[in-house]
């Protein structure tokens, strides 16, 4: 039991780690394969790679979500479902890191506190046990899907690449919703929402710069 324990708590630092430094591999081939690189000018690449950092921080974010859902998750069904989703979320990280690096530009350089602050939000979430949690997890990828869809008008018309990515993984992001509340997420009261968007438009803001 000892031993189990300690291993599920060296694989959860492992998978911290790989997080935050943006290592992470795809189970899936990234949705930009076989799609030409288009001619940016300097300017639309440099937009191009910020938006997609701030997307790399939300799925650094995710994966602390994912984390602390896992481990407080009560239900097996409830959990198998999330480490689905959690796998998933890993190539969104895998995708995104590797199109910013395309782009010419860098991940944030804040990752280790995106974590920390996403992780300290999953457990409270997850200690109100898991209708709440996974009201939390449905809000959250409600949020990141209206997101996704701001970016996709905001990205330069002729980059595919970055637009296959977006795309794909706003429709993994919607399906995640849909498993949340199939899993009986309770419905967040307003002000938590409105709480959550506040801090989603300081991690964005930040993000888009460094
Ligand atoms: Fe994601
Ligand atoms: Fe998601």
């Amino acid at each position: 039991m000892k031993v189990s324990c300690l291993d599920q708590a060296i694989h959860e630092f492992d998978r911290a780690l790989r997080a935050v430094a943006g290592v992470a591999e795809a189970a899936r081939p990234s949705p930009a394969d076989g799609i030409g690189e288009a001619e940016l000018s300097g300017a639309e690449r440099a937009h191009a790679a910020a938006l997609m950092r701030v997307n790399h921080v939300g799925e650094v974010c995710a994966q602390a979500l994912y984390q602390g859902q896992a481990l407080a998750a009560r239900n097996p069904a409830a959990r198998d479902a999330l480490d689905q989703a959690a796998r998933e979320e890993q190539d969104h990280l895998a995708w995104s890191g590797e199109r910013i690096r395309e782009l010419g530009g860098m991940p944030s350089l804040l990752n280790p506190l995106w974590y920390a602050g996403a992780l300290a939000m999953g457990a409270a979430a997850g200690a109100l046990g898991d209708r709440w949690s996974l009201a939390f997890l449905a809000e959250t990828e409600r949020q990141v899907e209206e997101h996704l869809t701001g970016h996709l008008g905001r990205l330069p018309d002729g980059d595919l690449r970055t637009r296959a990515v977006v795309e794909a993984m706003r429709a993994d992001e919607a399906r995640h919703r849909a498993t949340a509340m199939r899993l009986g997420a309770a419905e967040l009261p307003v002000p938590i929402r409105e709480a959550m968007k506040l801090a989603s438009k300081v991690m964005t803001t930040v993000a888009y710069r460094v």
